[in-house]
């Protein structure tokens, strides 16, 4: 399916192949210009005073490099990284042993930090500033608590919605980055470079094609071109082509606005009903995807395309949108 292209999680093939084309050094990171120098920046003073470095929280649509970064962080720190989630962490007991574990500043990445339970967020406040948590003991009369201490960590949070964060939590982090879409030009690099380390052979032309289709992330661009690998594997002769790059693109059912499926879906139903506004949650059930998806994985570029807009009663189509479909109609 078409769609399978934007889908946040990855199966475990899919999994094996993000990471086998994830840059091992941050000097090896391409694009995010200002989030990269900031970042080494930081983590050479932290490592110049012996310090743990600031707590860092990136923000941006999914597939935009954070966990890639954090993984940066950790091995220019010349530290472990601990991966969890918020969504995994569903009391602060699940926090209690992760934390005790970490070593002198290790990085503890918490993927969709948004959606930490209130009562963990609140456990993670004192760790993150005073390095020690409370811990429960017992219930009702024999209830005390006691203090542990913990080792300095650095804690990177990711999040697909900055909005979502409570103030609090937000003013914890010393480092707030956020990762825009790549320009096209940044998204050829790494189309060049993915396709170097698939051994893949590639007309330049079709490189700009695949950078011009994959909506400024670089996680679509790589699954554009895997996909791509296998049409000139098996229609062609190895060589990437523009021709099989154009074939492949529209088997993927990707069109020159980088619009898939899904998307077209999403316009047309709006359509349908008037051009909106229409609830998010209408759409979801509609097009049948989860609401999340829609709005960090598709809503995005629907709307820097000039598409869509939000509006406090729901979707609407834009008047480029109406003109668009009215043309194809
Ligand atoms: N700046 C970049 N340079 C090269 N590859 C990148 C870059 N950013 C992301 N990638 C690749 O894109 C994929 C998705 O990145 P990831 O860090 O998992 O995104 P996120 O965590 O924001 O959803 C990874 O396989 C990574 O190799
Ligand atoms: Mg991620």
């Amino acid at each position: 399916m078409s769609d399978s292209i934007y889908q946040r999680a990855a199966n475990s093939a899919e999994r094996e192949f993000e990471l086998s084309l994830r840059p091992q050094r941050l000097a090896e990171f391409i694009g995010q210009r200002n989030v990269v120098e900031n970042l080494s920046v930081y983590i050479q003073a932290a490592k110049k005073r012996g310090e743990a470095l600031d707590h860092i929280l990136f923000s941006g649509m999914p597939g935009l490099g954070k966990t890639t970064l954090a993984n940066l962080i950790a091995t220019e720190l010349g530290s472990q990284m601990h991966a969890t989630s918020g969504p995994a962490l569903e009391r602060a007991g699940d926090l209690v042993g992760i934390l005790t574990n970490l070593e002198l500043n290790d990085v503890l990445f918490i993927d969709e930090i948004h959606r930490l339970p209130a009562p963990v967020e609140e456990f993670l406040y004192s760790a993150m500033e005073d390095f020690h948590v409370d811990i429960q003991l017992d219930q009702g009369p024999a209830a005390r608590s006691v203090r542990v201490n913990l080792k300095r960590f650095t804690l990177v949070g990711a999040t697909t919605r900055e909005g979502l964060l409570s103030s609090p939590f937000r003013a914890r982090f010393g480092v707030l980055e956020r990762l825009d879409p790549y320009p096209p030009s940044d998204i050829l690099e790494i189309v060049n470079r993915s396709a170097r380390l698939l051994d893949l052979p590639m007309e330049p032309q079709a490189a700009a094609l695949i950078s011009e289709r994959a909506r400024g992330t670089p996680r679509v661009a790589n699954r554009i071109l895997r996909r791509l690998r296998d049409v000139a594997q098996v229609k062609g002769k190895g060589m990437l082509t523009v021709a099989l790059a154009e074939q492949g693109l529209t088997m993927l059912g990707i069109d020159a606005q980088g619009l898939t499926e899904l998307d077209r879906r999403i316009l047309k139903l709006i359509a349908d009903q008037g051009g909106g506004p229409i609830g998010l949650k209408t759409i979801a059930v509609a097009v049948g995807e989860e609401e999340d998806t829609i709005e960090d994985a598709y809503e995005p570029h629907l709307i820097r395309e000039g598409l869509l807009a939000k509006t406090p009663r729901g979707r609407k189509l834009t008047e480029k949108a109406q003109a668009m479909l009215g043309k194809r109609a």
